[in-house]
């Protein structure tokens, strides 16, 4: 009799024992997958209430920050003080003890800021054969130890009171040194605790550089002290703005996580949005030899111009502790400077002939020696146009690719080409998570590879890296995690995964399913890959 009712509850309350998920999550795998990692069956079992971090190296800030925050992280969604007891939660004969504490040994002091060239080496190791019972995080630096813990956090599984971790040696660090991800807060403007969200999610990933493309045509939410015109008059209110406070706290909840932030100002063109807060900057365009009231790039023949520029970015490099600004470049509409008379005076009088792309090269190189002979003296990169427009640009710069147009020959070839002239780059033809289609979409982002083009080692070594952008025309804070996650992920093992690791989407599978479950239970919506479920799918 109460077997039947129990039967009945079941069918009403809809539990049924086993369902059909496309894929079936691995258990207690490392998203993304470590360069050499080596598990054995044997287990220790984590309590959290007794479980302690302890710092035997250096020490500072941004460790003990992390320490805290990955407490949290790794006892968020599944510990119940209430429930838990001091005993064995699976005493079987892999059970090799309670594993109460993980040194943390940072081998040598913190540096302030993540950088282009950080170290993000790592060593774990749990119950292994020359510290049997033991559990150690070791680093040569802060950037490490940062990956390290990430790591760590992913080793632990779950169950009803406590966590159990496998026997476990690896040895980790990136592929790529530059792993991105961009957004855009100029099509639609993102509150700063999503930016954050978004930080939380990269250092989940491993991603290391938040490129930050803050104004466009649009709006200009950068709230500038210098000209505060600028985003008064282009910003799309005053509240869709960031003050200089919004930045530091951006620039330093990054800096926490490794993370360095990348801002990007795009000049000459996708610069509507200065017009009304700076006069005279943007070209006013000429319909049958009158202005007709609507403005193209930037006046590159104007002085002020340049004054303005160098106030600006001077104001700018203040902010951000990178080496690098991302200067844009792309997309540079010429109509606007063949229909404006002054410009065409301004080219007969320099003897330029024929090409819009000199004028051009003129601005850049110009807006270059500024950035160049800034008190900071930065680096910078360009979008591709400005490299295939054959701008002169300086030896340092990386020329970031976007362009897709001939899937996937085009920026095949692109690669091939800005590496055989010395520049380094990066890649981001592949990866616009902003395009949706449906179906399983990740395949594809999974089998791009900037380094899958022809070209010596020499050139191959040139690329640094990757980026995924989401840019924000269809993009605001109601749709960008779930949009940007998980497929963000499979970028962010692209570019620290060794490619011989990375080249099976049947491989990856099992992983991206565990991974997408983490991430959903840490408390991040993000979005399904296929038919699945989730443990945390019903909390
Ligand atoms: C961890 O150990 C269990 C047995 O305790 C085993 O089933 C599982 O495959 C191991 N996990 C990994 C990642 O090696
Ligand atoms: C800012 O804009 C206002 C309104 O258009 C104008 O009156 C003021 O002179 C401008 N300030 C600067 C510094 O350009
Ligand atoms: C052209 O240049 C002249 C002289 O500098 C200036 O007075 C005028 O406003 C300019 N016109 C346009 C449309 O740029
Ligand atoms: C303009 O360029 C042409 C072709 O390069 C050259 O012959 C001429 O001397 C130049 N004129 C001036 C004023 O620089
Ligand atoms: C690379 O070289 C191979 C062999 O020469 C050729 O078949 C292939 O089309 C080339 N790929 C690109 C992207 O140019």
């Amino acid at each position: 009799m109460e077997e039947a009712w129990l039967l009945v509850l079941m069918g009403m309350v809809g539990v049924v024992m086993g369902g059909y998920p496309t894929v079936t999550p691995s258990v207690g795998q490392v998203w993304p997958r470590p360069q050499m990692m080596k598990t054995e069956d044997t287990y220790m079992v984590i309590r959290p209430n007794t479980f302690k971090f302890s710092t035997v190296g250096h020490d500072c800030d941004i460790l003990q920050e992390a320490l805290k925050r990955y407490i949290r992280i790794m006892f968020k969604s599944h510990w119940d003080p209430e429930t838990q007891t001091n005993q064995p939660w699976r005493k079987d004969t892999g059970f090799k003890g309670y594993l109460d504490g993980v040194s943390v040994s940072l081998l040598t002091p913190c540096e302030a800021n993540p950088h282009q060239n950080m170290d993000e080496h790592y060593e774990i190791k749990i119950d292994s054969p020359d510290a049997p019972g033991e559990g150690t995080i070791i680093s040569q630096s802060i950037w490490g130890m940062l990956r390290g813990l990430e790591t760590f956090s992913q080793l632990l599984v779950p169950d009803a009171s406590a966590y159990s971790i496998n026997s476990t040696q690896i040895m980790d660090y990136p592929r790529f040194a530059f792993r991105g991800l961009m957004l855009d807060t100029s099509r639609h403007y993102l509150p700063v605790s999503k930016i954050q969200e978004t930080l939380d999610l990269m250092a989940m990933n491993k991603l290391n550089v938040f490129h930050w493309h803050i104004v466009d045509d649009q709006s200009f939410p950068y709230v500038s002290a210098a000209f505060p015109n600028l985003s008064k008059l282009g910003a799309f209110s005053s509240r869709h703005v960031y003050t200089a406070d919004d930045l530091h706290t951006v620039v330093e909840y990054a800096r926490l996580r490794g993370i360095r932030v990348l801002p990007e100002f795009d000049t000459p063109g996708h610069t509507k949005s200065w017009g009304p807060g700076q006069p005279g900057l943007l070209t006013p365009c000429y319909k049958e030899s009158v202005p007709d009231g609507t403005f193209g790039p930037i006046d590159p023949t104007n002085h002020n111009t340049y004054d303005f520029l160098k106030t600006f970015f001077t104001e700018i490099t203040s902010h951000f502790s990178d080496h690098y600004v991302h200067l844009g470049g792309d997309e540079v509409s010429f109509s606007c400077w063949e229909s404006n008379p002054n410009i065409t005076k301004f080219m007969d009088k320099h003897n330029i002939t024929g090409s819009y792309n000199k004028l051009e090269e003129i601005y850049i190189s110009k807006l270059l020696d500024i950035i160049a002979n800034l008190p900071t003296k930065n680096g910078y990169l360009v979008w591709q146009e400005v490299f295939d427009n054959d701008v002169e640009i300086a030896s340092d710069t990386v020329v970031h690719i976007w362009k897709n147009e001939n899937l996937p020959i085009a920026w095949k070839n692109e690669l091939d080409k800005v590496t055989s002239r010395g520049y380094h780059t990066i890649l981001s033809s592949c990866w616009y998570l902003n395009y949706i289609s449906y179906g399983v979409d990740w395949y594809k982002y999974y089998e791009c590879d900037p380094q899958d083009f022809n070209g010596t080692d020499g050139q191959k070594q040139l690329v640094l890296g990757g980026e995924a952008c989401i840019w924000g025309e269809y993009v605001d804070r109601t749709n960008l995690t779930p949009r940007t996650w998980p497929r963000a992920s499979v970028v962010a093992e692209k570019l620290w995964s060794s490619s011989a690791h990375t080249s099976s989407t049947a491989e990856a599978s099992p992983r991206l399913e565990e991974h997408r479950c983490r991430l959903l239970s840490r408390g991040y919506d993000v979005e399904p890959i296929w038919p699945s479920f989730c443990s945390a799918d019903v909390n």
